[in-house]
Order: structure tokens, then C-alpha cells, then sequence
């Protein structure tokens, strides 16, 4: 006989917050860059290309001492035909020692915290302390999520402008959002002045699922970090490769980004080798440099791990378990 605990989403919000999260996937990216976790080949089928998807990532963490994987579906019609989101999963979290599973949440809002961390771990790790400009280009959950992300490690931002190729959906996120940053002046701008405001700007976020650039070389001013959220799988992209080829680059993980980041771009027309790379946990783990200079220009190309699935999801676990929250389940073998 064994526990199984399941968790919904309104239960995963109530036990984990993004402070919560970050530590965890700090870890998991430590744990990522010292070969003590890695990653599964991931799965992917398209039923009905451009209509329906799903995927499959899934990966080990001998330091954490649970493995598991995180199944999506999408559907790009649900919204409009169901009125239900478009992407929509499960998280199955396995226990290494006693290869018994431990926990199944619902994937969409481990996704939002756990990515919002990622780019609150690029921020914090690589963007010079002292920024008080950010943009955030894309204002759906992920525009939230690193937004959330970015005000629990920058302390001096002050302003953070937001875009969107539609402009209504900067402006709805401007003001839903608002008042949750009291000290932070979130406004909503013309799609058609990015150019204006990215070159003002400390931190640039783009979190879109563009597959064209729509940051280009020579806005980036000098000392800016830029985190790349959206390209996470081959063909998206959201900034000019020559950007890539002459800033310091970091990613999650050196194999990834060259195959589903940003990366992509510029390694498959020979402007960079992935030597250049250093990945994020390489840094935190001391073992290569960040940032040098206040002058560089930094980019953290995260296209996430289902590691950072994995340790959100433990930590939630074992949260629920001193709680006793969500549906205990007494599997028979
Ligand atoms: N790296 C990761 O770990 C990770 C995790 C989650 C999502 N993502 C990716 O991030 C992207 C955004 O995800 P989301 O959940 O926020 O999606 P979403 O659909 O909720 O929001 C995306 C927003 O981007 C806008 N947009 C689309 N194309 C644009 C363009 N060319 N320029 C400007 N705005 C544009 C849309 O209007 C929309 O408001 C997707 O590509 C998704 O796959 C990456």
C-alpha cells in the first residue's frame, strides 16, 4: 500500500507562491549543470497540425530524489468552441528510491510559477541590481508570470512597460495587474513604439510564441539583460540572431536552447558555438562566470525543464502533506 496525493490547481495556488518557487528552481538548475538531474528525450505528436498538439517532457533529479514528467495537450480551438484554455496537463511526480509515484497536480499553474521563477532566476542572477526599466513584450500568462517573477528579485524597478502584437491585451494586463505592485508603475504602450522603449530599458522580457524577431540588433542599450521565454521549441523566435551573436549568452541548458530557444537561430547560421553558452546553473553553481562588466549585455535563453516542473512540484507536495490538503489516494500493489 501506497499514498498518492492529488492536487488541483486552486490547491496548488493556496500552498505555493512564487517565493516559494524560486529556491526550488534555482536547485533544479544547480542539480541540472552538475549532472545530478537531467532530462528525457521529450515527445511530441501533432493530431491536427496548427489544431491540436501534445507533448510529453520528462526528467530525473537523483539530488532531489524524484523523477517524473509533465503531459500537455493543447487544442487552439477550446477557447472559442468549449470556453476552456487552449493548454491543459497533468505533472506525475515519482519517488526514485521507492519507484512509487508520490503526486499528480494540474500542470497549468505549476507552468505559470515555475517560468516566472526561471526569469526571476536570469534577472536576479545576470541583470545588473540597480535596473529600474523593464519591458515585457507578450501579455498573456507568461507576461504575468515574469512580471510577478521580476518584482520578487529586481528591487529598484520602478517602471516596467508592456506590449503585445495587440495592443488591447498590454492594456488589459496593465490594468488587471496594477495594483497587485503598488511600487512599480506598470503601463501598457503602442505595439509600434517597442523600439522607443527597449532602448531605454534594463531588462527586456519577451514572452510571445512569435516565430519572427521582433527585437533587433542595436535597440539593446548597453548593461541590459535580456530573458527569452517564448522560443521553446524549433522555429520560434523572437529576437534578431546578430543579437544572440554578440551579447554574453546563458541558457538552461546548453543542448536545449541550441535545438528549442533562441539560440537556435544564430548556432544554425555558425554565428555563435555552443561553447559560448553557459548555462544558469553553471553560474549559481560557481563554476563559470555571469556578468563581468556593468556595460555587457546579457541574454538568458530559458525554454524550460521539466525539472523545474518537477521540484515546483515537490515542494507544493510536501507542503500539502503537513497541510493535509488536496486527495489522498491508497494505491494497492
Ligand atoms: N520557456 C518556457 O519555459 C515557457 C513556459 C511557458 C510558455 N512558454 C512559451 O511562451 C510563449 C507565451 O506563452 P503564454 O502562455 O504567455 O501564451 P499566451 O497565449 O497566454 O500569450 C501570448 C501573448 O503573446 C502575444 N503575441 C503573439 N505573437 C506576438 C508577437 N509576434 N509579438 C508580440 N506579441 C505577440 C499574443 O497576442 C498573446 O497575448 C509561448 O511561446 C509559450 O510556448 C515558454
Amino acid at each position: 500500500m501506497y499514498r498518492l496525493r492529488i492536487l488541483d490547481a486552486v490547491q496548488f495556488r493556496k500552498l505555493v507562491t512564487m517565493d516559494d518557487v524560486i529556491p526550488g528552481v534555482k536547485e533544479a538548475y544547480k542539480l541540472f549543470s552538475s549532472g545530478k538531474a537531467g532530462l528525457f528525450p521529450i515527445i511530441t505528436h501533432e493530431f491536427d497540425p496548427g489544431r491540436t498538439d501534445m507533448d510529453i517532457k520528462s526528467a530525473y533529479m537523483d539530488g532531489a530524489g524524484i523523477y517524473g514528467l509533465k503531459i500537455l495537450g493543447w487544442n487552439r480551438d477550446n477557447p472559442s468552441v468549449l470556453g476552456v484554455p487552449a493548454l491543459a496537463g497533468l505533472i506525475v511526480v515519482m519517488d526514485i528510491e521507492r519507484q512509487q509515484p508520490i503526486g499528480i497536480l494540474e500542470g497549468t499553474p505549476v507552468t505559470f510559477l515555475r517560468t516566472g521563477a526561471a526569469g526571476a532566476i536570469g534577472a536576479e542572477s545576470l541583470a545588473r541590481p540597480e535596473s529600474v526599466n523593464a519591458v515585457v513584450v507578450g501579455s498573456g500568462a507568461q507576461g504575468r508570470a515574469q512580471i510577478m517573477g521580476l518584482s520578487k528579485v529586481m528591487h529598484k524597478l520602478k517602471n516596467i512597460d508592456v506590449f503585445d502584437a495587440q495592443d488591447i491585451y498590454a492594456e488589459k494586463m496593465a490594468e488587471d495587474i496594477s495594483p497587485n505592485y503598488p511600487g512599480i508603475k506598470i503601463t501598457a504602450r503602442p505595439f509600434s513604439s517597442l523600439k522607443n522603449y527597449v532602448k531605454n530599458a534594463d531588462i527586456v522580457v519577451t514572452c510571445t510564441p512569435s516565430k519572427e524577431a521582433f527585437i533587433m540588433y542595436g535597440w539593446l542599450k548597453k548593461g541590459c539583460h535580456i530573458n527569452t521565454i517564448g522560443a521553446d521549441m524549433a522555429g520560434k523566435q523572437e529576437i534578431d540572431p546578430e543579437i544572440t551573436a554578440t551579447v554574453k549568452v546563458f541558457g538552461d541548458s546548453r543542448i536545449q536552447v541550441a535545438q528549442k530557444g533562441e539560440c537556435q537561430h544564430a548556432l544554425s547560421r555558425g554565428m555563435i558555438s555552443s561553447e559560448q553558452i553557459t548555462e544558469i546553473g553553471e553560474v549559481l553553481n560557481g563554476t563559470r562566470l555571469g556578468r563581468t562588466s556593468a556595460d555587457e549585455i546579457t541574454m538568458f535563453d530559458a525554454t524550460g525543464m521539466a525539472l523545474q516542473d518537477l521540484m515546483t512540484a515537490k515542494v507544493a507536495l510536501e507542503r500539502a502533506e503537513s497541510l493535509n490538503i488536496g486527495v489522498v489516494v491508497e494505491m494497492e500493489q
